[in-house]
């Protein structure tokens, strides 16, 4: 069994996004989680999740896909609401980020111009790849870039779930508003922690 991550303050993200969308989209997450757990119910849990999901094929091919979409909206969902706050950068991501981008604000650029072109539900993220440098993708649905041998740093959810109660059908400003509450020390941490794997 996989516990849950605790989002407590629904209002504070407000006026980005409502108290009453984090509200139904941590209930929505609780979704996932509870179906993950259903589906694992005879697995032995000697994997963390991001490691379950290298290692799918531990279970029967016909179960892979079902257990692969919660267990992805699972862990997309905790670097969501993990991410998202206020927090200073640290130097060294930021460094990392103006070699990799130019500068901070052509990496905002790209983020944004990145998530615009996604098209259905998913979500845009910025991940390590196997060089350690920073890329910024879009992916499908419920997909984590774990399964692409990515690792994720932070993400932002474009299911109409996360932003059409507070914008309907303006996705390019949920979109825009999104890095007024990004907590920047948390994704600082989670670079730092991920730079050291994989070397
Ligand atoms: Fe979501």
């Amino acid at each position: 069994m996989f516990s849950s991550f605790s989002l407590i303050n629904y209002d504070a993200y407000e006026p980005y996004i409502s108290s009453y969308t984090m509200n139904m989209h941590y209930n929505n997450y609780k979704e996932y989680l509870e179906n993950l757990n259903k589906l694992l119910n005879n697995y032995d849990g000697q994997y963390a999740k991001e490691e379950l999901v290298k290692n799918i094929n531990i279970f029967p091919i016909t179960e892979r896909d079902n257990i692969l979409f919660n267990l992805g909206g699972v862990l997309n969902h905790e670097l969501f609401f993990k991410i998202l706050g206020n927090g200073q950068i640290s130097d060294e991501l930021n460094n990392k980020i103006v070699n990799d981008f130019k500068s901070f604000d052509n990496f905002k650029q790209e983020f944004i111009k990145t998530a615009n072109l996604l098209t259905g539900s998913g979500y845009t993220f910025l991940v390590l790849n196997n060089e350690n440098n920073l890329e910024i993708i879009n992916v499908a649905n419920q997909d984590t870039p774990y399964s692409y041998g990515l690792r994720p740093i932070m993400n932002l959810d474009l299911w109409e779930h996360a932003y059409y109660l507070d914008y309907q059908n303006d996705r390019s400003t949920y979109i825009n508003n999104f890095f007024s509450i990004i907590n920047f020390d948390e994704v600082s941490k989670i670079y730092a922690q991920e730079i050291q794997k994989n070397l």
